[in-house]
């Protein structure tokens, strides 16, 4: 079917707006009425499982960050060493890849060609390829030894943002294949994580209502030149994505780092005029958070929080703040990058950008 923006003004955000359709066709795709992964084409059996000693994830871009997730969810899960590398680094440094390698490769297109280079490099070495991709029959797709098609429907924005929620939601349900394969995920804990998935769709509906504040925000302060996002733990990997959804668009000069490495340089960049986005979202880490808020504060910069709903105490530290529904902080990227996606577009628009076609940039690069 041809893609329609409907009664949305671009792409982009009737895509941000498609999100729990999306996730939810995911969710079906992937689930049994019981409750259960269940990956009918899935040909990785048991004894292949048995031979890996690590798995690699290689992507670009925003596919990248979503790999960045991935990384924490199957240590979790699956309990084995993950490297996670952009497709255009992996291949030339000599990657210690073997036949005890899965390879993931995660890409929306299935046609970038770095990716598509980083794994016929990993086969070529021995890999099992396994990838995560949305356009049925692309190349990444026919060349891999099994897909795992996300199910996001066609994403017309440059920006993406749709199917990074759903690689994201791909991971999370082949970490807990793969774990249930391997022995490594207790019952209990498979159960409570797909009851936290089963829950996403409904969240992200909550999400989207704040759509109205946050445009007001934009409103307010789309000519700062200079924007930072931070946070910890799978916060961090969500700021990197909040920030490049911005400079996309916007052409604000942003940048996302990990909160922990603030002080090691980039709080000295700190300036009245600065927006600090700081995810503090993941409960073992929160307090954490807090101080890193507060450090960037003290020097001034205006603090726009998104934290999990109940958690007002960061409110007093904030300019703003925006909340999640309450989950397992596992799966919290899936909600706490909507708020991100949604401020970067109407920053965007406030600009008077051309935000579905952004310059300088293309969907798919099919240049290496
Ligand atoms: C381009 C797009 C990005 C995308 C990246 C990887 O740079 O503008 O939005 O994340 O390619 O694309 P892929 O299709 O491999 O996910």
């Amino acid at each position: 079917s041809v893609a329609e923006k409907g009664k949305y003004e671009h792409f982009m955000l009737k895509e941000i707006f498609d999100q729990p359709k999306a996730i939810e066709e995911t969710l079906d795709r992937n689930l049994s009425d019981g409750g259960r992964v269940s990956l009918y084409d899935m040909t990785l059996t048991k004894e292949d499982f048995a031979k890996f000693n690590k798995i690699c994830i290689v992507a670009c871009g925003t596919a990248y960050h979503a790999g960045l997730v991935g990384r924490n969810i199957f240590e979790k899960f699956v309990k084995m060493p993950v490297e996670v590398d952009v497709a255009s680094e992996f291949r030339y440094r000599d990657p210690f890849v073997d036949e005890k390698t899965l390879f993931i490769a995660i890409s929306q297109s299935g046609e970038t060609a770095d990716t598509l280079e980083a794994l016929r490099e990993a086969k070529r070495k021995g890999a099992r390829v396994l990838s995560i991709v949305n356009v049925v029959g692309s190349t990444v797709a026919r060349e891999s030894d099994d897909v795992f098609y996300t199910w996001a429907g066609p994403e017309i924005s440059v920006a993406s943002t749709k199917a990074y929620t759903t690689q994201l939601l791909s991971l999370y349900l082949l970490a807990l294949y793969l774990g249930d394969l391997r022995g490594t995920i207790s019952e209990e804990y498979y159960r409570e994580v797909v009851s936290e998935l089963s829950e996403i769709p409904e969240k992200l509906e909550k999400v989207l209502t704040l759509r109205g504040d946050i445009e007001k925000l934009a409103k307010k302060l789309y000519d700062r030149d200079q924007v930072f996002f931070i946070g910890r733990g799978m916060d961090a990997s969500v700021a990197y994505e909040g920030s490049l959804k911005l400079k996309e668009i916007s052409y604000i000069n942003s940048f996302a780092i990990a909160a922990g490495e603030l002080k090691h340089g980039t709080i000295a960049l700190m300036e009245p005029t600065t927006i600090v986005v700081a995810l503090a979202t993941q409960s073992k880490l929160f307090d954490k958070m807090v101080s890193n808020i507060q450090e960037v504060k003290a020097r001034n910069a205006h603090v726009i929080s998104i934290a999990k709903e109940g958690n007002t105490a960061i409110e007093e530290h904030s300019n703003e703040t925006f909340y999640i529904p309450e989950c397992m902080d596992e799966v919290s990227p899936l909600l706490s990058v909507i708020p991100l996606q949604i401020y970067a577009y109407y920053v965007a628009k406030e600009k008077g950008c051309e935000i579905d076609r952004p310059r300088n940039l293309a969907k798919s690069v099919t240049v290496e």
